[in-house]
């Protein structure tokens, strides 16, 4: 059996710089949390640590946490009735800060709808997901053409574009699968997409007209895909 593999891809890493962190982790999403507040505290860069679990004792490392951030860390242990406020963390950071998020889709999907609805930059968000991106509820088939090779597939209202592509045989790129990455952007030469990543700037969805088809779907009809 022969297993393509490629190199490994950090889909989640630190800005340069030094604009400021907003860290944002739910349950063991504190784990690449962890690793990145330490290595901006290393190099003396502004952030703050937000971690939600269920309770204390759900808490990895709560102690080492504590002792080591201080003042910049803040616990929100659900059973004392404590829960992050994403609204107001995200409207009152710096205008410039960075936001991690990881954690459970409900706690990256209301970080996502809530910079949407504060008109937050998408380059200044980034996620890490415990699962890749799913078809929502309401999502309707629809047709992708290819217009190099010249066929047309159809995308059902449980599939995604990149997965009927590969599917299809098609040697797509891709990476985390849920949105985050841009390694499987791909140019749109017709139709209207519904953008659902959190990767590609207005710019590359606009000028450029590159979409992210392991999560972004179509308005209308469909799609015709410059392959
Ligand atoms: S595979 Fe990462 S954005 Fe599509």
């Amino acid at each position: 059996m022969r297993l393509r593999a490629s190199l490994p891809k950090n889909a989640f890493c630190l800005h340069e710089g030094p604009r400021p962190a907003i860290l944002i982790a739910g349950g063991i999403g504190i784990t690449p949390l962890k690793a990145m507040a330490q290595s901006l505290q290393a190099d003396g860069r502004a952030f703050h640590l937000h971690y939600a679990a269920r309770s204390r004792s759900h808490m990895a490392y709560r102690s080492k946490l504590a002792m080591a951030f201080d003042d910049t860390v803040t616990f929100y242990p659900g059973n004392e009735g404590r829960k992050i406020d994403i609204e107001a963390l995200l409207s009152g950071a710096p205008a410039n800060a960075m936001f991690y998020v990881c954690g459970p889709d409900r706690l990256t999907d209301a970080a996502r709808n809530t910079a949407d609805t504060l008109g937050i930059d998408c380059k200044r968000m980034r996620f890490e997901r415990f699962t890749p991106a799913t078809p929502e509820a309401g999502d309707t088939e629809f047709q992708v053409r290819l217009a190099r090779f010249g066929t047309e597939l159809t995308v059902a209202h449980d599939q995604t574009i990149l997965d009927v592509l590969l599917d299809a045989g098609i040697d797509a790129d891709y990476g985390c699968k849920s949105g985050t990455c841009g390694a499987c952007a791909m140019k749109v030469v017709g139709g209207t997409p519904v953008h659902r990543d959190s990767a590609l700037s207005d710019a590359e969805r606009g000028e450029a007209g590159l979409i992210c088809p392991c999560v972004s779907r179509a308005a209308g009809d469909g799609l015709v895909l410059d392959l």
